[in-house]
């Protein structure tokens, strides 16, 4: 007979806060929550108002990072603009349940990504994932001060966007670099980032998933005339052209879905969300559903290629706008959207592969995340660089 607690998975369950006897004596749970954490990952995302009540701040925190969008008096447009704009996503989320299911989601995926991480890699276990969201509660800095309190010895920055942008991934990367070098410290933790994954193998297969389970509620006599709309977030020209990667690599993702999936149906990349009057990348996923209606293709399947979890823009831009009340208006026969990756196991495994694999590869970041935008004036960009460039990972 096994005695208690002698197993690995044992082992394993007693670092991250509880004991599981696997002897034949029956499960005996002992809780000691306090053990601390090796390895810490932060996911990192924009992260969406919970309730309504935090839209505004939401709003505000958006309008006010530079990393984001530059404009005219920032401080002093900003607050209007979030002032203004707040009662009209209030509406929408209101429409979608009264909040964004990002936290949730995300809870649930890093629960998913620890627990296999510590039997993947016992030797960097115990981990402990963290959420750093850029716009909401958990904020990234206080992420991060919950990390340095936890003695966490080895940090890893996991962006939660499969495809690299300054706006998005960027933004987020300058936060942690702001957070130490406004308070003049060295982190006590070495750092390095997962700064973009679009092509990585097991995400492939999670799209792919997706899009065949939705082919397949689509009429049958239909399923050969459907045309697949990937959708992802659009982004101002002014960036786009500044040399942003973000569209390249979400065309690799959709390159390698297709392959996956041997090329069943005629496709396209579309862009979404556009605001204001400035142009921005397209063509636009609205305006490509009123033509390929035009056209008299009428079966379409939405596949949200650049999120990996729901948000506002797949349950009231995708599902509502555009499913509901503009397929209505073009006489759509049939649309339809891909579930977005949310709870699936095997996003969680693709998550818990990409750490375990950077925390190997013992390298800080991506050589692409080394290289500034050819035409960037932000001199933020060059010293976040910089700063996770020269971590020392033992
Ligand atoms: Fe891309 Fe600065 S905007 S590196």
């Amino acid at each position: 007979q096994r005695k208690h607690g002698t197993t690995m998975m044992a082992a394993l369950h007693s670092a991250r806060g509880l004991i599981q006897c696997e002897c034949d004596c029956g499960t005996v749970k002992i809780s000691c929550a306090d053990r601390k954490p090796k390895t810490g990952i932060l996911m990192l995302n924009m992260g969406g108002p919970e309730k309504l009540q935090d839209v505004h701040d939401f709003l505000l925190r958006l309008f006010m990072d530079t990393d984001l969008m530059k404009l005219p008096v920032q401080n002093k447009l900003g607050p209007f603009i979030a002032k203004r704009r707040t009662p009209k996503i209030q509406e929408q989320y209101s429409k979608i349940g009264g909040g964004s299911p990002i936290k949730h989601w995300t809870s649930m995926q890093g629960e998913g990504m620890v627990k296999l991480l510590d039997e993947m890699s016992p030797e960097t276990a115990p981990h402990k994932f963290y959420i750093g969201f850029r716009y909401v509660q958990p904020l990234t800095e206080d992420a991060i001060e919950e990390m340095e309190k936890d003695g966490v010895e080895r940090a890893v920055a996991f962006t939660q966007y499969p495809q690299y942008s300054c706006s998005t991934t960027g933004s987020s990367l300058n936060a942690i670099y702001r957070y130490y070098s406004n308070r003049g410290e060295r982190p006590k933790m070495s750092w390095s980032v997962i700064d973009r994954w679009p092509t990585h193998p097991l995400l492939v297969e999670c799209f792919a998933e997706h899009v065949r389970n939705e082919l397949q509620k689509f009429p049958e006599d239909k399923r050969e005339d459907i045309v697949i709309l990937f959708s992802a977030h659009s982004l101002p020209m002014a960036v786009v052209n500044r040399g942003d990667p973000y569209p390249q690599e979400v065309g690799a993702t959709v390159q390698r879905v297709m392959e996956r999936l041997g090329h069943c149906n005629p496709y396209r990349l579309v862009w979404q969300s556009k605001v204001g009057p400035m142009p921005w990348l397209g063509p636009q996923t609205d305006e490509v559903i009123k033509g390929l209606c035009e056209r008299g293709k009428k079966n379409l399947l939405l596949v949200p290629i650049a999120f990996t979890s729901d948000h506002i823009e797949t349950l009231h831009e995708l599902d509502i706008e555009y499913g509901q009340v503009l397929g209505e208006e073009c006489g759509v026969e049939n649309i339809r959207r891909a579930e977005s990756l949310n709870g699936n196991p095997l996003f969680m495994k693709a998550l818990a592969d990409l750490v375990h694999s950077h925390l190997k590869s013992n390298k800080p970041c991506s050589r692409q995340l080394t290289l500034r935008c050819p035409l960037c004036t932000n001199p933020t960009c060059g010293e976040t660089k910089a700063f996770f460039a020269s971590q020392t990972l033992s």
